[in-house]
């Protein structure tokens, strides 16, 4: 039988007296004369439930197997605590051992693991404080982006992972074969008949819908074979894609905003025990950021008004900057932390430096493109208005020395019933950074993918 309505999250409200029985692993373990105390969590709160055993109380077997780590049910009585830090514990009167972990090897010891030893042990690591907090901020930052978009109205499409395109136009991609790597490639005999590629984005696709349903989004996981090492980009990582027909680029960043607000006061309101340890523990910054980005506008700056902030900082950037170069993390980070203080949204870039399909000023030079910047992370949403008219967008793809008949039906939308449109691409793990404060993006996503490394 499933069980829903006994987790520890839901016995922390039930009333003094009750007989109850918990099920989950134990954090940690503390004997002293005569009575022992277990921190049971079964991942459904924060706060773990405190269980007192006196000796006899329980078997001694049952009693000497409930180490760290072990999985256990125990059955007893809910009381008040006399001990700081809980309200209630559990007063064993029984105790049953399902799986026990011998204490000589297991690996999550009470504390001071790093981050980079925790990824090693991905498997174990989901029991820790830090990552219960990371993986129920993501569940519920998953869930909040969902009913964002269905209250909206928005229909949810499911874009393809295997694809013949490349979505970007930047050739990052992973090939998806079933050829002998060790004979002469044959694209003809491959299995689709054509070389295909993991998928960069959903938004091509999308745009497929978006002119048959008005508002769309997808929301599914992207891969970039870009040898990037860096805290901020994964090889697989999720992708949140809305895509609005009769929209333009100022729709686009009000949605935006909007968008981000929403979730960030979800997660404030279902998650504070997590935010509030993110805090403590891992950015004291976090709460008093969120707080204030959900209740204040975010700042709009053109390209061109963010590079000539730059140039007049008097900074030695690493990266130097002119019109007509892409921003990079220390220009992000600048603008953000120490200019405007809060979210910001930059449009119009060169178009030169951004993808195909964004639609052209009417200066010939800039794209309505729009990338939302936030504090600590950088670029956290790329998007744009679409280039919409057939032989603009014609004229582009081959201009960045693209081949169209790979983009044959991509033209076709723009030859029967066109329409404005635009969209924006948020990445999940980006979001999750921002949510957390965690500093390494391998540590918010379950099993990370990163030049070198597919373990799990
Ligand atoms: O700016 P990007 O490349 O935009 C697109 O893919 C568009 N097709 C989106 C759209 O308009 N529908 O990526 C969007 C976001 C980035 O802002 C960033 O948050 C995230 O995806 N992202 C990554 N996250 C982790 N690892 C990587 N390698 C990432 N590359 C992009
Ligand atoms: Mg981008």
């Amino acid at each position: 039988m499933i069980r829903t309505d006994d987790y520890i999250r839901q016995i922390f409200l039930k009333p003094l007296g009750a007989q109850v029985e918990a099920r989950g692993w134990v954090k940690t373990r503390r004997d002293s004369k005569g009575i022992h105390f277990i921190q049971l969590n079964d991942g459904s709160s924060f706060q773990d439930l405190q269980v007192v055993i006196e000796s006899g109380a329980v078997p001694e077997a049952a009693l000497a197997a409930a180490t760290t780590g072990a999985c256990v049910c125990v059955s007893g009585e809910l009381i008040a605590s006399p001990g700081s830090g809980q309200s209630v514990e559990l007063k064993a009167r029984g105790l049953e051992v399902y799986g026990p972990a011998d204490p000589a090897t297991y690996p999550l010891q009470k504390k001071g693991h790093t981050m980079e030893f925790l990824r090693e042990i991905a498997h174990l690591r989901v029991r820790s404080n830090t990552f219960g907090a990371v993986f129920r901020v993501r569940n519920a930052l998953c869930f909040a982006i969902h009913k964002f978009f269905q209250e909206r109205g928005f229909v949810y499409v499911n874009t393809p992972l295997i694809t013949g395109s490349d979505a970007e136009g930047a050739g990052a991609m992973f090939r998806v074969t079933t050829l002998d790597l060790t004979k002469p490639a044959n694209d003809a005999a491959d299995f689709f008949g054509r070389p295909t590629f993991l998928a960069v984005s959903g938004q091509l696709e999308a745009e497929i819908f978006a002119l048959a349903f008005t508002n769309v989004y997808t929301f599914g996981p992207t891969f970039r074979a870009e040898n990037s090492n860096t805290p901020r980009h994964l090889a697989e990582f999720w992708m949140i894609e809305p895509e609005m027909a009769f929209c333009d680029l100022d729709g686009n960043r009000q949605l935006a905003e909007e968008f981000l607000k929403y979730i960030i006061a979800w997660v404030l309101d279902h998650c504070r025990a997590d935010l509030e340890f993110f805090n403590k523990r891992i950015d004291n910054t976090v709460l008093a950021t969120l707080e204030h980005v959900a209740s204040s506008a975010f700042e709009h700056v053109t390209y061109t008004e963010a590079v000539r902030v730059l140039e007049k900082s008097g900074r030695n950037w690493e990266f130097p900057v002119h019109w007509g170069a892409d921003l990079q993390s220390e220009h992000e980070r600048f603008l953000t932390e120490e200019v405007f203080k809060k979210p910001v949204i930059v449009t119009d870039y060169p178009a030169e430096i951004k993808a195909f399909y964004m639609r052209l000023n009417e200066d010939g030079k800039t794209v309505r493109a729009m990338d939302v910047l936030a504090p600590r992370i950088g670029e956290i949403i790329g998007g744009s208005q679409r280039e919409e008219r057939h032989d603009v967008l014609l004229e582009k793809i081959r201009a960045k020395g693209l081949h169209e008949t790979d983009y044959k039906w991509y033209l076709d939308l723009r030859k029967y019933g066109s329409a404005p449109h635009a969209g924006f691409g948020l990445g999940l793990e980006r979001m999750m950074m921002y949510l957390t404060g965690m500093k390494n993006i391998r540590d918010v996503i379950p099993f990370p993918r990163t030049p070198g490394s597919a373990e799990f």
